[in-house]
This record gives C-alpha cells, structure tokens and sequence, in this order.
C-alpha cells in the first residue's frame, strides 16, 4: 500500500513524474475528467485549512470523484474509539484518505491500519503536498530543479522547513535554511542528517546559518512560513515575533539574492511579520501560483497512489 507521509522515502525520478504529471493536468485537465468516476476521498481535519481542504475537495470533483469533509471535532477518533478502529472502519467505505494532524506518530498509526492510501495533508512534523506542488511551482518558473539555490529563512523547527530539506536534496537544489540558533527554532536533527545524505546522493548541498544575509546570497528561490503555525499558542506571538524578526523577508535581504530570484511562502501568511508587504505583493512573489498548483498536485498525487495511469 503506497502511502504519502513524509517525502524522505520518495526518489528522485518519483518526484519528477508527479511534477510532471501536474503540469499535464494543469494543461489538460478534461483529459482526466472522469479519471476517479465513483470514488470517494475522507478528508480528515484536526486543525484549520483554506488550500489544501479546498484544493483536494475540488480536485476530487473534477476527477470525478466524491468528497466528504470529517472535522475530528465530531469523530470518536482517539477519544471513544482508538485510531486504528477508525483507519480500519473509514477504509472500507472510502477509496482514499487524507489527514491534517497535530502529531506525525498518529497519522502513521492511521495509515500502518488503513486498507486505503492515507496522504498526510499537514502533521506537525512535516507537510509532503505542499513541497511537491512547490517543486511544480518552481520548475515552471526556473525551468529545471537541479542546480538552484533555495534560502528558506525564518521558523525552521517545522513541517515546511523539513519537507523542504527533504524534496530539495531528493532533485538536487541546494538548500540553505536561515533561522535563529536554538533546538526549538533549527529543523530537527534527524532530518538534517537525512537530508544530508539525499543532497550527497543528489549532488547538491545543505547548510543551516544563524546570518540571514548569507542565506540568501545567490539564492534562486527565497522561501518563508509562518512565524505562528496552527500549533503555536497565541500567547508566544510577541516573543516568536522578535525572535524570528531577524530573518523576515524584506526588500533589502531579497535585494542580497539573485536579481531574478522568486519570493515564496506557503500561505496563510502576514504582512508585517514573516515579510513585508512590499515583497509578499511585489513583482518577485509568486504565492498565488503556488496556492493555485496546490489543485493540480493534489490531483497527480491522488492518481498515483489509487494506481490510475492516464
Ligand atoms: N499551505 C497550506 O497548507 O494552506 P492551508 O493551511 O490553508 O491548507
Ligand atoms: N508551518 C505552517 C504551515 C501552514 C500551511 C503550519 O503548520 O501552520
């Protein structure tokens, strides 16, 4: 059973032909109109979503297929009922799972006891569909993904920050991430170590900095995520706030990167903190492409692990 969890077990030519597929969904999207006729996708919600709840849901309506919205607010699902119960039941109805958790470990759990492909739509720990539709995003604008350079600056201990390490040393760009010195602030340690090894394997290159500015010389690609993560208590705001501001993504650091370099971040994001308004709505942001090929991978992804070849 193929699953969709975190990237670091994905290949390099795995990636590619997601991507690749993608774009021909993107191009032609009535070719596989019918392509998931009489399926249906669960999809499992602990926490809030715009992109990826919408995305999936209209991808799957344009498949063909069905989806149903299961907020974990109203499941029996680790209170009543233990999670593997509930892998083993929704899986004899539905085709295909996806599941926005606080905690990496359930989700595993979830998937190790459903009889159907459970994709991880954002735990804690990482954020697989977001990287890929981005490695989409990146190779329609640069035209290739091998040889780039991408600075990812700001909270760096979380899902994004570590999804990236990993799709960026699968296709060889190198990456180098921007934060503040600290465990709660650098990506987890076993994933640095992972990820080293894909770059070796790749031929590309991994440093983590404390110096905004070197991060993001002769970068391709200036990437940002929110300073305040669904899982971030409000009350830290203030204190994460002056914290990260050294890394926030303002004119003058995108000035330090290529002249032709992109402006990324996932979304949700806010002006005034993890960049300013002038970068985030000027003419080197390319947020709202990204947010839109969230639809078309979300669909590649779907055809690949229910084995549907068009
Ligand atoms: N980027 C992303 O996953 O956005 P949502 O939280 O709105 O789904
Ligand atoms: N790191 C962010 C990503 C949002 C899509 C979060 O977990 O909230």
């Amino acid at each position: 059973m193929d699953h969709l969890l975190d990237l670091g077990n994905w290949n390099e030519e795995e990636i590619k032909d997601l991507v690749e597929k993608a774009i021909d969904i993107k191009k032609n999207p009535e070719k596989y109109q019918n392509s998931l006729k009489n399926k249906t996708l669960l999809m499992i919600f602990e926490k809030p979503s715009l992109r990826t709840r919408v995305s999936f849901e209209v991808g799957m309506t344009q498949l063909g297929g069905h989806a149903i919205y299961y907020n974990l607010m109203t499941s029996p699902m680790g209170k009543k009922e233990s999670v593997s119960d509930t892998a083993k039941t929704a899986s004899r109805y539905v085709d295909i799972i996806i599941a926005r958790l606080y905690s990496h470990d359930i989700i595993i759990d979830f998937a190790k006891n459903s009889e159907v492909p459970v994709i991880n739509a954002l735990t804690d720990f990482s954020h697989p569909c977001q990287i890929l539709s981005d490695l989409q995003t990146i190779y329609e604008k640069k035209g290739k993904l091998k040889g780039l350079k991408l600075a990812y600056l700001g909270d760096s201990n979380n899902n994004v920050t570590h999804s990236l390490l990993y799709g960026c040393s699968i296709c060889g760009i190198d990456i180098v991430v921007g934060c503040p010195e600290g465990e709660k602030y650098e990506p987890k340690k076993d994933v640095i170590e992972k990820a080293k090894k894909l770059a070796e394997a790749s031929g590309s290159k991994i440093i983590i900095t404390h110096d905004a500015e070197k991060a993001v010389s002769e970068a391709d690609i200036i990437y940002t995520d929110s300073w305040m993560s669904y899982h971030i208590p409000e009350e830290e705001k203030e204190q994460r706030k002056s914290i990260f501001m050294p890394y926030q993504v303002n004119t003058e650091l995108m000035n330090q990167a290529k002249k032709d370099s992109i402006f990324m971040n996932c979304l949700p994001a806010i002006r005034g903190m993890e960049q300013t308004e002038d970068v985030i709505d000027g003419p080197q942001s390319i947020v709202f492409d990204q947010a839109e090929n969230r639809l078309h991978m979300q669909k590649a992804i779907m055809l690949k692990l229910m084995g549907v070849d068009i």
